[in-house]
């Protein structure tokens, strides 16, 4: 039986992170894998995090199931950090789920179950595993417009132009904010004309957001999500604690299914509980814990808060720096859009060969569309990369 398994195309993200790994040069530069780095190239525990797991090691005094939906405080948490107060908490199904990959995935089995002949949109380009998930599950899909690669901004015309041929029941595919892997996101305008079309049209918006906090600030950068929350019958929500929360490799994400309460919320959540059940079970708690330790901690959010502050300023001040070194190596205005972009990623615009030639010659991991991500930079490389760049692309 093994024998007639089919090969599996490989993960393009996850095999630049081996490739880099094994490169035995001394100067490299990882721009691959959406993970942030502090300046000495180290993902660091956040300082709220370290104290929580601190804290939860000296009073947990059990290892036992919790429940199928995760632990109630934690969904509770998730909703007021994503949702603030767009909608009431009653209009919320939530389940913790292993990451925001287990929420997406688990988000198109509820689709799957709600109705089998949806079609789920996504944008061009998306975060690859979107794709490759909605593939293997069976689920049909369909691209739309969002980039244009020559403006490095969003074609929102293309984009609206698309969605208006979707069809009632469609499921809308969108990044919540801090867009992966372009950089590009829609203004708040935007968001408004976006939720007309999805109302007027009947489809169904399901957003994934793994990067609140990396763009804007934690309140701006929910801004898309809330609106739509708010304004349109049934919302579907994946979110992450990866990033934000800088805890990977605990996998702590939710899932949230959000319509106008009363028994279709209850309908909701009792699938949500189910579909856990099917797929693994009760949820990792470590995280989540963590997570719903620092929320409901004044003084640990804070820190948290201010931490994260950190991070997203470094980010900016880092598009800045490599916007500005190509300006002036390149003597042209291309990659200005560096510094407008949010998030932890841009797509610089260069060919699969030229980012070819950035990590063979010049030891720089970009993913093949040419995105980076700015969080594997710092000031002293910011510098290498834009001389890089300028070479290759012959400034
Ligand atoms: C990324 O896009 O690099 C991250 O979301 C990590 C991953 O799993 O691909």
């Amino acid at each position: 039986m093994f024998s007639a398994l089919p090969d599996q195309p490989e993960d393009k993200i996850l095999k630049l992170m081996q490739m880099y790994r094994e490169d035995p040069r001394e100067q490299k530069i990882d721009l691959g894998v959406g993970v942030y780095k502090d300046a000495s190239g180290h993902t660091p525990i956040m300082r709220a995090v370290k104290s929580a797991e601190k804290t939860l090691w000296e009073t947990e005094t059990t290892k036992t199931y919790v429940a199928l939906a995760g632990a109630p405080e934690f969904n509770d948490a998730m909703v007021g950090l994503v949702l603030g107060s767009a909608v009431p908490r009653g209009d919320v199904a939530c389940v913790a789920t292993p990451g925001g990959t287990g929420a997406v995935r688990q988000g198109f089995d509820l689709v799957k179950l709600g109705n089998a002949s949806a079609t789920v949109w996504y944008s061009t380009p998306t975060w690859g595993n979107h794709i490759s998930i909605l593939k293997h599950m069976g689920v049909a899909h369909k691209p739309y417009r969002y980039f244009d690669a020559e403006s490095g901004e969003v074609d929102f015309a293309g984009m609206i132009a698309d969605l208006d041929t979707a069809l009632p029941g469609d499921v809308i595919l969108l990044h919540g904010c801090c867009h992966n892997p372009t950089g590009a996101n829609l203004t708040q305008p935007q968001w408004r004309q976006v939720v007309d079309l999805l109302n007027e049209r009947g489809l169904v918006p399901m957003i994934d957001i793994a990067y609140q906090g990396f763009g804007d600030g934690l309140e701006e950068d929910a801004f898309g999500v809330r609106l739509v929350a708010e304004n349109c019958p049934e919302t579907i929500i994946a979110a992450s604690c990866s990033k934000n929360f800088g805890v990977y490799r605990e996998r702590t994400g939710a899932l949230m299914a959000v319509s106008r309460g009363g028994a279709e919320t209850g309908r909701a959540q009792k699938t949500l509980a189910y579909l856990n059940r099917q797929n693994y079970s009760f949820p990792p708690d470590h995280g989540a814990r963590l997570v719903s330790m620092i929320l409901t901690d004044e003084a640990l959010k804070a820190e948290w808060m201010a931490e994260l502050e950190e991070v997203r300023t470094g980010m900016l001040a880092l598009r800045e720096q490599l916007a500005g070194e190509l300006k002036r190596l390149t003597n042209s205005d291309r990659f200005d859009f560096i510094a407008r972009h949010r998030g932890m990623f841009s797509m610089l615009g260069l060919t699969a060969e030229e980012m070819d030639v950035l990590r063979e010659t010049h030891g720089i991991y970009g993913v093949s569309d040419s995105r980076i991500n700015i969080a594997g930079l710092n000031s002293e490389t910011v510098p290498l990369l834009a001389k890089a760049v300028a070479e290759v692309v012959g400034g």
